[in-house]
């Protein structure tokens, strides 16, 4: 395909992919699509080796990282998992205690206490140095404007950035900002997103930057698990797709048996937008973790990062316990996931996905086509 973000980034099919397992990554690219790298979990050291790993393993084709820093946290930066508990009421501890147990759940202090994946602005521009030493060719930034030294850096190592945005008037503050690349996510998606459709944001953004004449590649976000939605979105006006459900449900993915297991019976109707994982509203698997924060009496969920820093750890340990055959924990197992989770009923390799899509894809212009015949 030839369109100007296949040329900038030097890709045959504009299927972004992102995820936080490498080995996606890795195998989206070197089928022809385009990898990101989601490295919000981790530790310099640890981006450092996954970075490292997907060098080594994709065949040197282009690939993306995605780091993520919210515009609006209430942590001071550098704050260990430790000093964050200190800040967590106790009437929140003692909630999610009750919850646990509730599930059979044993959490001891250790597990409390055992870094939780959560986003925070103690994460920072150490890993955007780390980033910036391999041959990545975008920088995508999420949760707000992209930083002022990601812009900078990503400048002087000629790598195009891009943001994701939920509303036009993001779009155009990211794109004045000195953003390349916008991706308008759609309240379908997995993860943090806003309240309108991606059928509706697309077009929305599209007419925004027109008006102020920016002529900036818009990704479409959000629900968009096959190629005849992926064409869908290209005759809309967007350049290509940015995909993240659909690569949890391949044989590569990071998730744990019970969430892989939950995901291929669950329908669009089966996801919910809570703020009872992270602090912020992110589309996630509804389970019983939900049924409890929105329950008569409960807390209300506290902001980001302290939310995280109690649920996540939580989180993890009932997929933990899941997987060794508890079933209560099984109800709570909940994982970012997007609407499009009610299309997805099988898990396959990810280049099968990959070349899936552009089969479909193809499909899609073909029917397309032989309307005007
Ligand atoms: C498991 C999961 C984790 C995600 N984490 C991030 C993240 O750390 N940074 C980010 O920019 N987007 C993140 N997203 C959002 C994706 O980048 C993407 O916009 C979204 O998945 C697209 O919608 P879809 O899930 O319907 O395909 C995540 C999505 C999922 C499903």
């Amino acid at each position: 395909m030839n369109n100007d973000i296949c040329r900038l980034l030097g890709i045959e099919f504009p299927l972004f992919a992102f995820s936080h397992c490498r080995d996606v990554v890795a195998a989206v690219s070197r089928a022809g699509g385009f990898g990101v790298f989601g490295g919000v979990r981790c530790t310099a050291e640890e981006l450092e080796q996954e970075l490292a790993w997907i060098d080594r393993n994709v065949d040197g084709m282009p690939y993306g990282a995605d780091l993520v820093f919210p515009e609006k946290t209430n942590a001071k930066r550098g704050a260990t998992q430790e000093e964050l508990m200190e800040l967590v009421p106790q009437a929140h501890k003692d909630f999610i205690a009750g919850i646990l147990r509730d599930h059979d759940l044993e959490f001891s202090r250790d597990d409390q206490l055992l870094r939780a994946p959560t986003i925070s602005a103690t994460v920072g521009e150490e890993l955007l140095e780390v980033a910036f030493r391999h041959p990545i060719k975008l920088i995508a930034n999420a949760l707000g404007l992209a930083p002022k030294p990601m812009i900078d850096m990503a400048k002087a190592h000629g790598v195009p950035v891009a943001a994701l945005v939920g509303a036009p008037k993001h779009a155009l503050r990211q794109v004045e900002a000195g953003v390349d690349i916008i991706v308008a996510q759609g309240t379908e998606a997995g993860g943090h997103c806003g309240e309108v459709s991606t059928l509706v944001l697309v077009p929305e953004v599209l007419r925004a930057l027109k008006q102020v004449g920016r002529d900036v590649p818009v990704l479409a976000a959000g629900g968009i698990v096959n190629g005849r939605q992926m064409a869908g979105m290209m005759a809309v006006g967007a350049q290509g797709a940015w995909t993240g459900s659909v690569w949890l449900a391949t044989s590569d993915s990071e998730v744990s048996d019970a969430f892989r297991d939950k995901m291929l019976k669950a329908s669009s109707r089966d996801t919910v937008r809570s703020t009872a994982r992270t602090g912020k509203m992110c589309r996630q698997l509804r389970s019983t973790w939900h049924d409890a924060w929105s329950a008569p009496g409960a807390p209300e969920p506290l902001g980001m990062p302290l939310q995280g820093v109690i649920a996540i750890p939580a989180l993890n340990k009932a997929e933990q316990a899941a997987d060794k055959g508890n079933a209560k924990a099984h109800d709570m197992v909940s994982y970012y996931v997007g609407q499009g989770v009610g299309l997805i009923d099988a898990i396959r390799t990810t280049s099968a996905v990959v070349q899936d899509f552009k089969e479909d894809f193809a499909d899609a212009l073909e029917a397309m086509n032989s309307l005007l015949e």
